[in-house]
Formats: structure tokens, C-alpha cells, sequence
């Protein structure tokens, strides 16, 4: 066990030696120590992954801009169980595989900053030779500025719960229904249509105060859910060890399918929607075509027979149910739930005013007509925006085409002068009032 936890003290403080002589953004060196760090805590599979995609174009820029130290990145690895059950199908196309992977980096250093209780040596029941080789060797480390020897000890020491007295760096994560969202590098158009050409974004939760932290939306390819498993600092780099491989986020279709939301499903086959060339489309088509969506997504609970009857007396009326489903979405500005405080206010697709409550209950949105439906499963992410669960129909069928039209030209230029987020996407919580409330949907009421 000693000799365990020697060897790879070893060969981390031998990995540490040649940091200065790094030029930023030489891939070439970053990647070959990178390599090695990775294999020797035991996630040999990415490390093979990150070979076989050193060579493509994707695979060059995304190592390149890991290896600008100017820069900090939270990123997710995979262990090698996940790693292997990864289908051929994105396997054997490096440059795929390269976009995959990308998915698994977010911008900035997403440890909870707060979590510092460096003292407590205290926690001793752990029983990993790398944790034990930290507190022999870390014993009077104070600052988490990570490039010592004494803190490589403590490379993936297996995490303990939030608030155990360890000094270990923690994620930063919202306690559901809060969640956290941060930005990947994601940004293939192949994978990615987001308004203003955004990258995708990765959501994670604790489902419970001090369980472990798991990201929304994805499970492993066994069914479990993906949660972190591990962390550590290592140079620029917050890397987090995850039990799956995270899968980019698909179409509105099997979103609605993956959430069995299949009233809606029924209700948009019978609606046509308009779309930018002034046509009519399928709903579904239409809505998957858009850039940049929120569309609030009533559960089947929400379709009572009350709804069920009103929507069938208007089976004929196919502008008013154009309408009712318009009413269920914002065009062109992806709300994530983060981004959503008291002070939200946002446009329909039918040009209806939403505006929103966030209270110790949840998050609640206020449609147009007065309907009120809470928010029961946030962040359902899309290629093309994000989807909430919502446990009623917002039922209406006020429209006013030219503020739609007018809220939809303000949020594609807001998205237009978007800059790349380095931290948890959240609502601004200045203080000031009028006209300058900056990233949120708020925006797109302006004009
Ligand atoms: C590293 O990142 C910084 C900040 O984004 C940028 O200004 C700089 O040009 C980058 N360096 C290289 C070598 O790409
Ligand atoms: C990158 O680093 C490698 C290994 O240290 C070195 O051989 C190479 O010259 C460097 N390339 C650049 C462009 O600095
Ligand atoms: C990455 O590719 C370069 C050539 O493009 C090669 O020199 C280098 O050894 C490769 N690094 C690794 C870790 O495979
Ligand atoms: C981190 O956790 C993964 C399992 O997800 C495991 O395979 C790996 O060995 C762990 N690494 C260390 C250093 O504990
Ligand atoms: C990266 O993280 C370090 C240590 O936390 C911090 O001092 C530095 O300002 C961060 N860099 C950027 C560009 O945010
Ligand atoms: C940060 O850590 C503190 C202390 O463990 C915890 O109470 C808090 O919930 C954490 N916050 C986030 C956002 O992770
Ligand atoms: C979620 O965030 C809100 C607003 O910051 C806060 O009032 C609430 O207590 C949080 N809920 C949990 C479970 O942490
Ligand atoms: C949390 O993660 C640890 C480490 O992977 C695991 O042993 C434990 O079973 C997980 N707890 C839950 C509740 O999933
Ligand atoms: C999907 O919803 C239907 C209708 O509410 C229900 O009968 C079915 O059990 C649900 N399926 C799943 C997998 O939740
Ligand atoms: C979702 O799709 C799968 C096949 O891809 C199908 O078996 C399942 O029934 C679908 N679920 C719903 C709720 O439509
Ligand atoms: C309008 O755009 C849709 C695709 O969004 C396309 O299918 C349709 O053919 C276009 N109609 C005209 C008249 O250009
Ligand atoms: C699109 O659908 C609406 C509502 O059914 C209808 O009023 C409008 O005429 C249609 N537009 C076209 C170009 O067919």
C-alpha cells in the first residue's frame, strides 16, 4: 500500500516538474503529460481517446485551448467502463469523437470556492492509498491554488459528501430543484443550434443535500444515472471522474419522448406552426428547425379532462390552437431555469407576456390569461434551447403577432453580443432596476 501510494506520488511531482517550460497553447507537450496524469489515476480510456483524436482538426483546437493555461476548465472524465461501452459509431470518427468529448469540458473552474475547510485532518475512515498519501505528505497546505507538490497528493481522492470537513476541491452544484449550468465546448453545427451560435450547455444537480453530484439528463449505458465520482486539480484543469459518458443533447422529439410527455406530443401533431420563410410547418418540425428555444413542456397530469374537452371544441379553430401551443414558448433566447428569478419577464412565440416567481415552493411561470403552472423538472437541455416540465396547460389563445415578432428581433441581437461565460449561467442579480438587467430573457421586452 505504501508502495502504492509512493509510486504514484512519484509520478505526479515528476509530471509537475516540467510546468514552466510549457509554451500556452502547445498542445503537443500539454497533451503528452495530460496523458500521463490520466493513466496514472486509472482513466487509461479517455487517455487512449484523447490519442486518437490528437490529429483531427476538432480534436487540435479543443487540446489547444485545454493547454492555455490563461484559461481555467472544468472537465468531466469518463472511467473506463463507460469509455468502453461507447458505440463504434462515434468511436471510429476521431473527428466525432473530438465533438463528443468536447461536450465534456466546460468554460472556468466550477470548484465551490466556499467549501474550504482545509483544516479538518480529522476525516479518517477513508481508505484510498492516494488519500492517505495526502495527509502525510499535504499536512500544511492552506491555499487551493494547486500547483505545489504537497497538493498533488490529493489527485482524485475520492470524494466525501459536501460539508464532511475534507479540503478536498468539491464541484459546485445546485441542490435540486437548483441546478447548475455551465458552458462546454461544444459547438459543432452538426450537434449544436443554439442562438447566436452558442456552445451546448451541461446541467448538474444534488439531488439531495449531500448526495453525490449527477448530471441532469443523462444516464450511463447501463441506465444509471452519471454523477461524479472523484475530483482533484490539476494546472488549469478542475477534473471531475464521472461514471458514463455524456451524450450531447438531442432534438425537441426525443426530449418529449425521453420526459413520456405524450399529451403535448398528441396536441402539437394536429398544429401547424409559421417559420421564417412566412410557410406553415409541422409543429414538431418547425420547433426543431428554430434557433434558440424554451418551450414549457405541460406534463400529461396537466391535460384534465376540462383542458381535453376545451382543446376539442377547438379542433376546427386551427389558428386558436396554433396559438395555445405559440403560448407555450419563448423564440429565439434559450431561458435556462438559472436564469429565471423574480424579476424574469419574457415574450411568447404568440407575443404574450410571461413572467415568473421563484419562491421556497420552486419556480412558477405566470402565462398569458392569467394561467400559472410551476415548473416540476427544469432544464430538460435541446440541441436548439431548453425545455421545462410544467404541471399545467397554459391555456390561451391572446396573441399579438407584432410583439412576438418585435421580442424575437431583440433576443436574436441580444444572443448576437453574447460573450463566453466562465462561470455557473445565472440571472444577473444587480441591483439596478431599468434598462440595462443585461443577459436574461428581460431583453426581449425592450423593444
Ligand atoms: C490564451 O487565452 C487567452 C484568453 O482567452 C488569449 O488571450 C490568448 O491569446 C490565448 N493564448 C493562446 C496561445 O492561444
Ligand atoms: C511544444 O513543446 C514541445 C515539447 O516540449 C517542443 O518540442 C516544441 O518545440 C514546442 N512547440 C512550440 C511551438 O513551442
Ligand atoms: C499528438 O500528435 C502529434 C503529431 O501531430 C505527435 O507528435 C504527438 O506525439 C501526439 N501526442 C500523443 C500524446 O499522442
Ligand atoms: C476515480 O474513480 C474512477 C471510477 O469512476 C476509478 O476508475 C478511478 O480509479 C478513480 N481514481 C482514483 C485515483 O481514485
Ligand atoms: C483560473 O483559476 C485561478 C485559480 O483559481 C485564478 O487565480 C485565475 O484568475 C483563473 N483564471 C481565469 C482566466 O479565470
Ligand atoms: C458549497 O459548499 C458549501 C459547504 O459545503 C455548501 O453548503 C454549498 O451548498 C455549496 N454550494 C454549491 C453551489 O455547491
Ligand atoms: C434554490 O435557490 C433559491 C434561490 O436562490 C433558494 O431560495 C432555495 O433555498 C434553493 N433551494 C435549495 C433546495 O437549495
Ligand atoms: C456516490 O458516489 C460514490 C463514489 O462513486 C458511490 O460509492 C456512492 O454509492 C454514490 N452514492 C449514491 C447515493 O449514489
Ligand atoms: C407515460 O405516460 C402514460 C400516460 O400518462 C403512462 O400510462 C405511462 O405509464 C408513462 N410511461 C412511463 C415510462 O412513465
Ligand atoms: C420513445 O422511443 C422509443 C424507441 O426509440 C420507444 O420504444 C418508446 O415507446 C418511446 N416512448 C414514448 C413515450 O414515446
Ligand atoms: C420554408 O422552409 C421550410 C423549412 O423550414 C421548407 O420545408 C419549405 O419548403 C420552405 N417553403 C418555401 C416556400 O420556401
Ligand atoms: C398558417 O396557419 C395559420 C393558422 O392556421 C393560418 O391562419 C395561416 O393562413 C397559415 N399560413 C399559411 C401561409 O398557410
Amino acid at each position: 500500500m505504501f508502495l502504492k501510494s509512493l509510486s504514484i506520488s512519484l509520478v505526479l511531482s515528476l509530471l509537475l516538474g516540467p510546468i514552466s517550460v510549457l509554451a500556452d497553447g502547445n498542445f503537443t507537450a500539454f497533451l503528452s503529460q495530460y496523458v500521463s496524469a490520466l493513466q496514472s489515476a486509472g482513466f487509461s480510456g479517455i487517455a487512449n481517446a484523447l490519442e486518437a483524436i490528437n490529429g483531427t482538426t476538432v480534436g487540435e483546437q479543443l487540446l489547444s485551448r485545454l493547454a492555455n493555461t490563461t484559461n481555467n476548465y472544468t472537465v468531466f472524465v469518463p472511467d473506463n467502463d463507460a469509455v468502453r461501452r461507447i458505440p463504434t459509431s462515434i468511436s471510429s470518427n476521431a473527428s466525432f469523437f473530438a465533438e463528443y468529448i468536447s461536450y465534456h469540458i466546460v468554460e472556468g473552474d466550477f470548484t465551490n470556492t466556499t467549501n474550504s475547510s482545509s483544516s479538518g485532518g480529522g476525516s479518517s475512515s477513508t481508505t484510498s492509498s492516494v488519500t492517505s498519501s495526502t495527509s502525510t505528505s499535504s499536512g500544511s497546505t492552506s491555499s487551493a491554488s494547486a500547483t505545489t507538490a504537497a497538493l498533488f497528493g490529493r489527485l482524485f481522492a475520492v470524494l466525501p459528501r459536501a460539508g464532511s470537513g475534507s479540503s478536498n476541491p468539491q464541484p459546485y452544484a445546485g441542490i435540486y430543484p437548483n441546478v447548475t449550468i455551465g458552458r462546454t465546448l461544444l459547438n459543432s453545427s452538426d450537434l449544436v443550434h443554439l442562438e447566436g451560435n452558442q456552445s451546448q450547455v451541461l446541467a448538474w444537480t444534488r439531488y439531495t443535500p449531500d448526495g453525490n453530484v449527477t448530471m441532469l439528463n443523462q444516464a450511463s449505458f447501463t441506465g444509471q444515472n452519471i454523477s461524479i465520482t472523484n475530483s482533484t486539480t490539476w494546472r488549469n484543469l478542475f477534473i471531475n471522474g464521472i461514471n458514463g459518458v455524456l451524450i450531447p443533447p438531442g432534438n425537441f422529439s426525443s426530449a418529449l419522448n425521453a420526459t413520456n410527455t405524450t399529451a403535448l406530443t398528441a396536441l402539437l401533431s394536429t398544429v401547424q406552426l409559421p417559420v421564417f420563410n412566412g410557410t406553415n410547418e409541422t409543429a414538431i418540425g418547425a420547433l426543431q428547425n428554430a434557433t434558440g428555444i424554451t418551450y414549457f413542456v405541460p406534463n400529461n397530469l396537466a391535460f384534465t379532462s376540462d383542458v381535453n374537452s376545451t382543446l376539442q371544441g377547438l379542433q376546427s379553430n386551427t389558428s386558436a390552437l396554433q396559438t395555445v401551443v405559440q403560448n407555450h414558448y419563448i423564440n429565439g433566447t434559450s431561458l435556462y431555469s438559472t436564469l429565471i428569478d423574480n424579476s424574469t419577464t419574457a415574450v411568447s412565440a404568440a407575443g404574450e407576456n410571461l413572467t415568473f416567481f421563484v419562491n421556497s415552493t420552486g419556480t412558477f411561470i405566470n402565462g398569458a390569461n392569467n394561467t400559472v403552472a410551476q415548473i416540476v423538472r427544469p432544464d430538460v437541455l435541446l440541441d436548439n434551447g431548453v425545455a421545462h416540465i410544467i404541471n399545467g396547460v397554459l391555456f390561451s389563445t391572446d396573441s399579438d403577432p407584432a410583439v412576438a415578432s418585435s421580442a424575437y428581433q431583440s433576443a436574436t441581437s441580444v444572443a448576437a453580443q453574447s460573450t463566453t461565460e466562465t462561470g455557473p449561467i445565472a440571472a444577473s442579480t444587480t441591483t439596478q432596476s431599468s434598462t440595462t438587467s443585461s443577459t436574461t430573457a428581460s431583453q426581449t421586452t425592450s423593444a
